[in-house]
């Protein structure tokens, strides 16, 4: 009994699904953007950085070239309903007419009640129960892409999907929002303790066409990263659907290239009027410092007060962080 008590509080705190609200409350313009990065607990969600597992570690596993991950939070994203049987161990996850049913340790699943076969079956990990992602999402009629370059899953709303994405710019009171590029995940990784330390939002910047590893090939004089950087280009982004008038400060990440920072970093201030505002930048690089990238910061943003930079690392804390922040008289 304190088992499946145990098995059903599990459940309940960790089943992913990709449900929907209201059917035919399509919304392709503004629609989900979940991005999830192998070895890190935390998913983006329109650009706005979320845990995977609230309150814990747990990050995607592979199984058999399978993606398993609990993700409670996307459930909450969006809105779905879950079901648990626990005399069968089934949860049924619904989405206006759709109906998905996983069976813990089964690689049988139903699809509005038509037996499909998984790949890998549900299966219960260090208490948490883990679910084949791509096969939940693809059910819900979402796209998921696998970018081998930067081990990222990136799930998006499909034609098909009826699915309300929350609103993404939801202030929660501060005055600060944190943008980031990272195409590697170390940017990433060092943006979520920069926004949790200013308590700001975070979104990232994503490119039109995501860097493969060739693009990135330091040194290749010719891959696609260094065209960009010597062509000063401004290579497309994704609309990040930000209401800038909202906040003060950009705090402004990106990964050192070339001594520079990248250039869909560039493409966004050139498309984004930071008049008046702060932006207060930070980067990760291999060894070099910050200092020789802000002056293109400057260039694009003339009408923005641009802070000292601050240069961290994956064993960057809190309290260097939060240093860096207020010699910088971030929140005064
Ligand atoms: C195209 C390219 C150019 C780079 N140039 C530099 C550089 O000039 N100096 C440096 O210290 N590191 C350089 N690096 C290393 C990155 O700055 C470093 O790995 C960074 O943490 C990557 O961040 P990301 O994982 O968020 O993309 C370069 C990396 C790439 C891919």
């Amino acid at each position: 009994m304190k088992k499946i008590l145990c098995l059903m509080l599990t459940l309940l705190f960790c089943f992913s699904v990709f449900t929907a609200c209201a059917a035919g409350a399509n919304n392709t313009e503004t629609g989900m953007l979940i991005q999830l990065q192998m070895s890190s607990a935390h998913m983006t969600v329109n650009g706005i950085e979320k845990e995977i597992d609230p309150g814990r570690t747990t990050m995607p596993v592979v199984v058999d070239g399978r993606t398993l991950l609990p993700a409670r939070a996307i459930v909450e994203e969006m809105g779905g309903e879950v079901g648990w049987d626990e005399s069968s161990g089934t949860a049924t996850f619904t989405s206006g007419n759709e109906e998905i049913r996983l069976i813990v340790g089964s690689r049988t699943a139903y699809v509005n009640g038509a037996a499909r076969t998984l790949d890998v079956a549900p299966a219960v990990m260090n208490d948490r129960t883990m679910l084949p992602i791509r096969f939940i999402a693809e059910s819900f009629h979402f796209t998921v892409d696998w970018q081998e370059s930067s081990q990222r899953i990136i799930i998006k709303q499909g034609e098909g999907a009826s699915v309300v994405p929350n609103q993404p710019n939801e202030n929660n009171g501060s005055q600060a929002v944190v943008i980031y590029f990272s195409a590697t995940g170390n940017t990433e990784t060092l943006a979520a303790k920069v926004a949790a330390a200013a308590g700001a939002d975070s979104f990232a910047i994503l490119p039109e066409t995501a860097y493969t590893s060739e693009d990135l090939n330091y040194n290749n004089d010719n891959s696609r990263a260094n065209r960009e950087i010597n062509g000063d280009e401004r290579p497309a982004i994704q609309p990040l659907n930000v209401d800038f008038s909202q906040y003060d400060t950009v705090i402004l990440g990106y990964p050192i290239w070339w001594g520079q920072c990248p250039p869909v970093v560039r493409t966004f201030l050139a498309n984004t009027d930071l008049s008046g505002k702060t932006i207060m930048p930070f980067c990760t690089s291999g060894s070099s410092g910050i200092s020789g990238s802000l002056g293109k910061i400057r260039e694009l943003a003339p009408n923005s007060t641009v802070t000292e930079g601050f240069r961290g690392t994956g064993a960057t804390t809190e309290s260097q962080i939060t240093s860096w922040l207020s010699q910088n008289r971030f929140g005064e």
